[in-house]
């Protein structure tokens, strides 16, 4: 089972951006604890980081056939992009969006989410631990759809 991870505009400069509100953590910190989790479970893991829009909906194209799952911080473009929604909707993956701050806490141009919708949940306002909660998350429901997967196959070969 494969998990790719997408990470938005300006996440690159976790560490330096605005640490008040993104804390102290550097983003491959983050990746490199979420590789960890990984291994441990025995699931493939890749990481993507992108500034631009276009990039990001590429790389989500390219999870099909590739990927099992998807966990996106979509960043700024979580409040504006219809491009990757449309993506997320188009590619039919699990995908779980991960925030680091509370979304609903800031400003109201961050309350709202394009993207929340067509992902399966949404994790807010739990800084980097939120990732480790998306792992657990996306374990979970890759072993449910493994699991519906198997059932579908035995009814079947019965039928
Ligand atoms: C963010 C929240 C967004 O509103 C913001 O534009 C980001 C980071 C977060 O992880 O809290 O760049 O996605």
């Amino acid at each position: 089972m494969k998990i790719v991870v997408i990470q938005g505009p300006n996440l690159n400069m976790l560490g330096v951006r605005e640490q008040n509100i993104y804390g102290p953590m550097k983003l491959e910190d983050i990746h490199a604890q979420m590789k960890g989790f990984a291994d441990q479970n025995k699931l493939e893991i890749e990481f993507f980081q992108s500034n631009l829009e276009g990039e990001i909906v590429d790389r989500i194209q390219e999870c099909i056939g590739d990927a099992d799952g998807i966990i996106i911080n979509p960043a700024a473009y979580t409040h504006t992009s219809i491009a990757i929604r449309d993506a997320l909707a188009a590619v039919q993956l699990p995908a779980l969006e991960v925030h680091l701050s509370n979304i609903h806490q800031r400003e109201e141009f961050r309350h709202k989410s394009l993207t929340a919708p067509v992902c399966a949940g949404q994790i807010v306002g739990m800084g980097p631990f939120g990732y480790h909660l998306a792992m657990v998350g996306m374990t979970q429901i890759l072993s449910e759809v493994a699991a519906m997967k198997q059932a579908q196959q035995q009814a079947q070969q019965k039928a």
